[in-house]
């Protein structure tokens, strides 16, 4: 179909940009006295409460733009290396002291700076290794005499020593011996498929040691539960997480042999014993054994290579096909059974404790539309020193709020609308404190928030940009990158000068090659329940490692080896790559709240539809067809929208930009279409998820996540009710799409389609 793209906000060349703006002097003064009426019936003064001056011409709307330079020019890699360098003195997991004291430093610093603080709290049900007595696997001998125990923690020298004992959070206490144990390779579905089809392998009463990567720690745990293991192991391989034997931390980033991941292990999102709701005293709360989904009922322990390696070494059974192998040195076999007869034994310690996490919030009230909120969100507890997760993002917001909230302080900035930073406790448990503030404001947030900007690993490498987002928000994010200088001074003697540039070269779409690939919105860190339950547009930045690298992730992820000196003397020597983030983040967030018109591009949502329904056609068009699903509805309410959408744009092009209510009444329809893709009733099986478009789906691929997981549920076990559930959720994806088209539609006129 091919729709035609544009740009919402074509840069003004200088010439014409100067004589627009002479014409706006001239207008503000003819009609400032209309005006003057419209601000006092709004209650929006000329000066504000506190008396500041507005920012140049800030009544009639134009946004001041010296400010995006000031902000840029303002934010100082030294400031972000200080704090990075503050916060990773200690360890800050959620629902410590240590973390409720960072976060009291928070709301002092942004005292300091001029913006309004506040702290907020939930109690939650988070979960603890005991330190006095560390999860551990064992391997005994035939006569029960013990030959090897994994260590208490990783071998980390330079910091204080006793910090936290590994654990996969929400796992329970357990204590078990067995005489079999099976590999499961990465745990997947088909994995364990695998083993009892064409391995005729069980793991029923026996342990499974399986690797790291791929899927969710919980998702692996979760697999082989149900298959009647009595307990897993999971251990980072040395082919995800340490290639080529390289030199390891603290030489370099790549992992040391007793380096464990932590991580929860719950599969829901928020506090698991109020789902859907806030944790507030009011609150009904489950029990831990009634929660949904519910919670690991087998004990697991996270290990090293170093210490795997013992455990594979004693295996016996059939060696398993080359891409199970991994890269320690060992012959890869399936088990079950052991060397000489030996045991082996997991004991664990872990408890689920009623705790407290505290957001912090840090606000900046905007000057004429205080009631639109746009927020920049990161967690603040991390699962050691956090120096990538999330501290090096910490370190970054503090910097850019700290410029802000200067400028806004002494008078040279005040943004058309509120700024909200946002400081998120327990997200490393399942995004807990943002999901849990969603809960609780979502009709104030569902209504207000213009956008949510996320902020978590700031730098995980010093290779390129990567994003993600929603398509509301592309061409804001691919400007906010244009306007930033790259920080790596190779790429800048090859002529890439801005950080789009290594974007583009690393993430070229193969649809439009002039930009950057932006992936989805998904579950991954505190976007989650802003993008899918309240419908506010997305976006998450962050400075990545070469893709092409082929790993699992960034290697040191979630282990103790995450400190300041990996960063500062490894990975992000003068603090620049950070410094960029920031300057990424800030550019996008001025353009939010200081814009007349949200910098919000409706054709790239229209291009993005466009591209799902070809991706569902071609994977998917015959299967459908076959059964005479059809999908014409869903291809003419995509072009409606798209037709919608450049007819939108014209108008938009043709408003009276110092009017404050035509402005305010086209705000808020873009606004309204991210709202139009949520369903109240959620997608199938999923009544949390309720974003039809921007939902993580359990089958990827690039289209309608709901269709997508429908379908494949369909096709692997083809009932005809499976393939009712397909019917019944085309209806309501081709609904979204044609209610979001009605939105854009003249105020008046929505009742009527416009002719295509
Ligand atoms: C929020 O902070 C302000 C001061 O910044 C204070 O006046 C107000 O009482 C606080 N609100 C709450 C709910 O703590
Ligand atoms: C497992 O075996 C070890 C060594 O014999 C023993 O100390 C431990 O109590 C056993 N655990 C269970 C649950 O039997
Ligand atoms: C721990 O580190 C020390 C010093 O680097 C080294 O001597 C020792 O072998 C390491 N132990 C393990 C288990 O890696
Ligand atoms: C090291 O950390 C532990 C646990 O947080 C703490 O009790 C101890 O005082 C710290 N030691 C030093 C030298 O800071
Ligand atoms: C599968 O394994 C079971 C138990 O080990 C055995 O009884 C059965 O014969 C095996 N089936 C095949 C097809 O090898
Ligand atoms: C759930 O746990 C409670 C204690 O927290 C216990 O009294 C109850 O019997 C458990 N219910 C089930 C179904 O296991
Ligand atoms: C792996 O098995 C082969 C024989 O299949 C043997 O020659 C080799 O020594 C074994 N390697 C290790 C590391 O055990
Ligand atoms: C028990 O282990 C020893 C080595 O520790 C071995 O020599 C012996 O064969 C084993 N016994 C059995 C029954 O496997
Ligand atoms: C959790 O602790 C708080 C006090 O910190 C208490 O008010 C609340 O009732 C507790 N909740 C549960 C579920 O035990
Ligand atoms: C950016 O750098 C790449 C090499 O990494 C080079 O191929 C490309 O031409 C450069 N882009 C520009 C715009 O110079
Ligand atoms: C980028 O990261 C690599 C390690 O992945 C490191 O060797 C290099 O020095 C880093 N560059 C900067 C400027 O810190
Ligand atoms: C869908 O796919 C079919 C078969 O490949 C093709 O004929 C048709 O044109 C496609 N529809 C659209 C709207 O692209």
């Amino acid at each position: 179909m091919g729709f035609q793209s544009f740009d919402m906000r074509e840069p003004m060349s200088s010439h014409k940009g100067r004589k627009l703006l002479i014409v706006g002097l001239v207008c503000s003064l003819v009609i400032g006295f209309t005006i003057g009426i419209l601000v006092g019936h709004f209650g929006i003064g000329k000066e504000s409460d506190d008396g500041l001056p507005s920012a140049p011409g800030a009544n009639t709307g134009e946004e001041n733009p010296l400010i995006s330079d000031l902000i840029m020019e303002g934010i100082n890699p030294n400031n972000i290396r200080d704090n990075l360098k503050k916060l990773t003195g200690d360890v800050h997991v959620a629902g410590t002291p240590a973390d409720r004291q960072q976060a009291e430093e928070l709301r002092l610093f942004w005292e300091g700076h001029g913006l309004k603080a506040n702290i907020s709290s939930y109690n939650v049900l988070l979960s603890y290794s005991d330190d006095n007595d560390p999860n551990k696997a064992y391997i005994y001998s035939n006569d029960s005499a013990q030959e090897f125990e994994t260590p208490d923690r990783e071998n980390l020298t330079g910091v204080n020593d006793t910090f936290p004992t590994p654990y996969l959070a929400y796992t329970p206490a357990g204590n078990i011996n067995v005489t079999e144990m099976v590999y499961a390779n990465y745990g997947r579905l088909e994995d364990f498929r695998d083993l009892s089809a064409i391995h005729n392998i069980s793991v029923s009463g026996r342990l499974v040691i399986a690797r790291f990567g791929q899927i969710s720690r919980g998702e692996k745990i979760r697999l082989a539960e149900e298959r009647g293991a009595l307990g897993v192991i999971l251990y980072l391989d040395p082919a995800d997480y340490n290639l080529n034997n390289s030199k390891v931390y603290p030489d370099d980033w790549w992992l040391p042999p007793t380096g464990a991941q932590r991580g929860s292990t719950f599969a829901g999102d928020g506090d698991p014993l109020t789902p859907g709701y806030p944790a507030i005293d009011s609150a009904y709360r489950y029990s831990e054994n009634t929660t949904q989904p519910p919670l690991p009922g087998i004990p697991a322990v996270t290990i090293g290579y170093g210490p795997a390696k013992e455990f594979l070494k004693i295996m016996q059974g059939e060696n398993v096909p080359d891409d199970w192998i991994g890269g320690i040195a060992v012959n890869y076999t399936f088990g079950p059974g052991l060397l000489d007869n030996k045991k082996v034994g997991l004991r664990t310690s872990n408890r689920n404790e009623n705790r407290t996490t505290y957001n912090v919030f840090g606000i900046i009230k905007g000057s004429i539309e205080p009631d639109r909120y746009v927020l920049l969100g990161n967690h603040r507890d991390s699962w050691v020193y956090g120096a990538i997760d999330p501290t090096g993002g910490t370190a970054v917001m503090m910097e850019l709020s700290r410029v802000m909230g200067d400028l806004f302080k002494s008078g040279q900035w005040k943004p058309r609308r509120t700024i909200i930073f946002c400081s998120w406790g327990a997200e490393e448990f399942g995004l807990i404190g943002s999901t849990e503030w969603v809960e609780e404001y979502i009709k104030n947030l569902g209504n207000r928030a213009v956008a949510y900007i996320n902020l978590d690993i700031a730098v995980m490498g010093n290779h390129t940009l990567r994003g993600l987002g929603s398509p509301l928000l592309y061409t804001a994010m691919y400007d906010a990158a244009r306007k930033v200088d790259n920080p790596d001074e190779d790429e800048r003697n090859a002529g890439n000068h801005t950080v789009f540039h290594t974007w583009l070269e690393n993430h070229r779409d193969p649809k439009k090659t002039d930009v950057p690939t932006i992936g989805p919105i998904g579950l991954g860190s505190d976007y989650a329940s802003f993008q899918m339950r309240a419908g506010i547009p997305c976006a998450d930045f962050r400075y990545n490692y070469d893709p092409k690298l082929g790993i699992a992730f960034y290697p040191l992820y979630h282990t103790a080896f995450e400190t300041f000196h990996l960063l500062d003397s490894i990975m992000d020597r003068n603090f620049e790559f950070h410094s960029a983030v920031g300057k990424v983040c800030g550019e996008i967030l001025r353009s939010l709240s200081d814009s007349v018109i949200l910098p919000f591009n409706m054709s790239d949502y229209a291009d993005k539809l466009t591209d799902m329904y070809d991706s569902l056609n071609t994977t998917h068009g015959d299967t459908l067809r076959q059964r005479d699903i059809r999908l014409d509805y869903l291809d003419e309410a995509i072009s409606q929208f798209s037709t919608e959408a450049i007819a939108f744009n014209t108008k938009v092009g043709n408003i009276d930009k110092t009017n404050l209510v035509e402005t305010r009444m086209v705000n808020d329809q873009m606004m309204q279409i991210e709202r139009s893709f949520l369903d109240p009733s959620g997608l199938p099986g999923q009544p949390m998820y309720r974003h039809v478009i921007q939902t993580s789906s359990v089958f990827s691929g690039d289209s309608f996540p709901g269709l997508v997981d429908t379908i494949a549920n369909a096709e692997t076990d083809d009932t005809e009710d499976r393939w009712e559930v397909v019917k019944q959720h085309l209806s309501v994806v081709t609904f979204t799409i044609q209610s979001a088209a009605s939105t854009l539609r003249d105020v008046t006129d929505f009742i009527s389609a416009v002719e295509t």
